[in-house]
């Protein structure tokens, strides 16, 4: 049945995707963003210009749209400066989602979906993740801040009364638009050879194509309980496996190493977590629970496609 659907971040590497897919399945897709400049038409059935940092604003919009199920997109990564990409998307997810699910109850939606990231999980042993897995919220610094952020977002989504809340939690975005692709921060690095190997390299990282961050949704807009989902590939891979093949990819230099001496007084204390300590997550909530599978089941075919290098 078709629903009536506010999409916010819809100017976002998700949310830009997201609406043709709705709106191909005959869904009413409400485009949410600060501008409306930005939008393609005729990607959305209506397009509206609020901040979700303005409650009032958000109430007033939602109220009109009247959905049936608000996703949110939004996010902060992109700031210039990686410290104010952190801690603005850590206020984003504490006051702008919590905005976002108030104006969402008020104007009588079923379902809110919003998303989560898999980085969050606190690092534990050598196994790979899952959804009942603690988050990290004393994590060091500015990374305690985000986690503690989205984890307090995702108490409200799921002890909210009156809605059904779901957290879409993401591995690393990569794909068309993403700090992965030509043009993004972490190409940069790889190819300006700033983004090295660290030790022996066993921090495990779980890939998302931005194809499936996006295709996701659509089967969790009524289906699957409200609960957190992990949203990666089937192939969570270690740093010293997929930086250099990355690094081939994008014909750039292979990573050098660095001792984790060296790293930590060459590199932030996040990039050196991830690439020495952080643990990936497993798919297997969604697939046994929907049946869900990732288009892109492994980032060497979709890193190969971002590079034009695999048929698309
Ligand atoms: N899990 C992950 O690994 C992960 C998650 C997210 C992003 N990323 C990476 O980060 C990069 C940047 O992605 P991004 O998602 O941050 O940026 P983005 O793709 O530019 O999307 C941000 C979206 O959020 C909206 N937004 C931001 N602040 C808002 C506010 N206060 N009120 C309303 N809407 C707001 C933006 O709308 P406006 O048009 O109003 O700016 C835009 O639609 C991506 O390339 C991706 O690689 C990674």
């Amino acid at each position: 049945m078709p629903l009536r659907v506010v999409v916010a971040g819809a100017t976002g590497v998700v949310g830009k995707r997201l609406l043709p897919l709705l709106r191909e399945r005959g869904h009413h897709v409400t485009a949410l963003a600060r501008r409306t400049d930005r939008f393609d038409e005729p990607s959305a059935d209506e397009v509206v210009a609020a901040d979700l940092l303005d409650p009032d604003a958000l109430r007033a919009e939602l109220r009109s749209a009247a959905p049936d199920v608000v996703v949110d997109q939004s996010s902060a990564f992109s700031a210039a400066d990686r410290q104010e990409a952190l801690q603005r998307t850590a206020k984003l997810r504490e006051r702008g989602t919590k905005n976002l699910l108030d104006a969402a109850v008020t104007a009588g939606a079923r379902r809110f979906i919003g998303q989560g990231m898999t980085a969050l999980y606190r690092p534990q042993g050598h196994d790979v993740l899952e959804e009942d897995s603690p988050l990290w919220t004393d994590a060091p610094g500015t990374w305690g801040e985000v986690v503690r952020a989205f984890a307090s977002m995702e108490e409200e989504l799921f002890t909210r009364s009156g809605i059904e809340g779901v957290s879409l939690r993401y591995g690393a975005l990569y794909g068309p638009d993403t700090q992965f692709a030509p043009g993004g921060d972490v190409h940069a690095r790889v190819v300006g050879s700033e983004l090295p190997l660290v030790g022996d390299g066993v921090g495990l990282t779980s890939f998302t194509h931005v194809d499936d961050a996006a295709g996701v949704v659509l089967e969790v807009l009524e289906g699957g309980d409200p609960g957190a989902y992990n949203v990666v590939d089937n192939e969570p891979a270690e740093s010293n496996e997929w930086l250099p093949a990355y690094a081939r990819m994008a014909g750039a230099p292979a990573p050098v190493t660095l001792t984790s001496e060296q790293a930590s007084s060459q590199l932030d204390w996040l990039t050196v977590h991830q690439l020495t300590e952080q643990r990936g997550a497993s798919n297997f909530r969604l697939r046994e629970t929907i049946g869900w599978k990732p288009t892109w089941p492994s980032w060497r075919e979709g890193f190969a496609s971002m590079f034009g290098l695999w048929p698309a």
